[in-house]
């Protein structure tokens, strides 16, 4: 597919007015995107968990107005009016205005609120796009009232994508690919996809127990992480790298190889981190408790031989990532050990998700 398939076709007229909501998880890398090109394509391949308890609703209000030359809306975070999300959301509205063009004939209320706590440290960026990616699709599927189901996830992904790149990744569980990979076939640069392959039961049920290590703003947003790899010095080698990591997961995903996952899984977080550091600015992320947290679980690996192991997003949190089998150890372990190192004792227990939920709106 191309962009091209995602330009508007739509049959019917446009609606009055209307409401539609969704729910959106969040998703946690094992393969990590760091680094795009031009119109978020990014620089190599990359797989997620779709997450579970982390999720974003959405609900989008809509009312046709007069005037078409600029965007309307209000926005909302847990019923207060958000300002500062505002600019965020008018880029969006700007990048897909060209395959969504009904985006200018309303004006829209969007409410929106998440279920992780508001300053976590957590992103609200991929399950946030994806919630409100998903609404403007449910909208322009009231104007195409037979648009295939498998489209309708695609398109919104590929709008998702535009808003932030791996918001493409929160919307179909309980693995996605993003990203064009020989080896996987329908895999694209332009939208999510969900693995196509059969997974091995070890991954089935598999947890994500966040430590929230920092809760505060990001010191580097990502959107300045990705550009940092324009000229990086080890860009290419990277982004072989990921490449080959993801080939190596799909046999691992395969075989259930626990051993091998945690050493694919550990190298990507530490290596995103190491490009950071190795940016022009370098910066870190990490804090001191990160590097506590990731001792401990090495610790604990090598006296229990337990198949626990962690991973990063672009902050200081650290996910741990560990099979439904050896679930009541690690939540002992983190309970135990762990907790000293998070901001305030916070830590959000969350698992593998089977993806994006329409709401249904109540009748007043
Ligand atoms: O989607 P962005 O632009 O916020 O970038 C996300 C980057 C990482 O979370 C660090 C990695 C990933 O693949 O999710």
């Amino acid at each position: 597919m191309t962009e091209k398939d995602f330009l508007p076709k739509h049959t019917e007229a446009l609606p009055e007015s209307g409401k539609v909501a969704w729910k959106a998880p969040s998703n946690i890398a094992l393969v990590k995107y760091w680094g795009k090109k031009e119109n978020q394509i990014p620089a190599n391949p990359s797989i997620s968990f779709t997450l579970d308890a982390c999720a974003t609703r959405t609900t989008l209000s809509f009312q046709k107005k007069e005037t078409t030359s600029k965007f309307s809306f209000d926005l909302y975070l847990d019923g207060k009016p958000k300002a500062d999300f505002k600019p965020k959301i008018e880029v969006f509205f700007d990048r897909i205005a060209e395959y969504v063009p009904f985006v200018k004939e309303y004006h829209f209320v969007i409410e929106t609120s998440n279920s992780f706590p508001h300053s976590s440290g957590i992103a609200s960026s991929a399950s946030g796009m994806s919630a409100l990616a998903l609404c403007l699709m449910d909208l322009e599927r009231q104007m195409q009232p037979n648009m295939d189901p498998s489209f309708f996830m695609r398109k919104a992904s590929f709008l998702a994508r535009l808003g932030s790149g791996s918001a493409c990744r929160s919307l179909e569980g309980d693995l996605v690919v993003w990203g064009k990979h020989e080896s996987i076939e329908g895999s694209s640069n332009l939208f999510g996809l969900k693995y196509p392959f059969k997974v091995h039961d070890n991954f089935k049920h598999y947890h994500d127990t966040i430590l929230l290590v920092d809760k505060g703003e990001k010191q580097v947003s990502s959107t300045v992480g990705h550009n940092l790899m324009h000229g990086h010095p080890f860009a290419k080698e990277r982004f072989k790298q990921a490449y080959q990591n993801l080939t190596s997961l799909q046999a691992i995903l395969k075989s259930g190889d626990l051993a091998e996952f945690v050493k694919v899984v550990e190298s990507e977080a530490l290596t995103l981190h190491a490009m950071m550091m190795s940016s022009n600015p370098y910066f870190i992320l990490m804090k001191p408790n990160t590097l506590e947290i990731i001792n401990k679980i090495w610790s604990f690996r090598k006296e229990t031989q337990m198949p626990v192991c962690f991973t990063l997003d672009a902050g200081a949190n650290v996910h741990v990532l560990y099979p439904e089998s050896i679930k009541e150890s690690v939540i002992q372990f983190v309970q135990d050990e762990l907790v000293a190192h998070c901001d305030n004792g916070h830590y959000i227990c969350d698992r593998i998700g089977t993806g994006a939920k329409k709401l249904i709106i109540p009748k007043k």
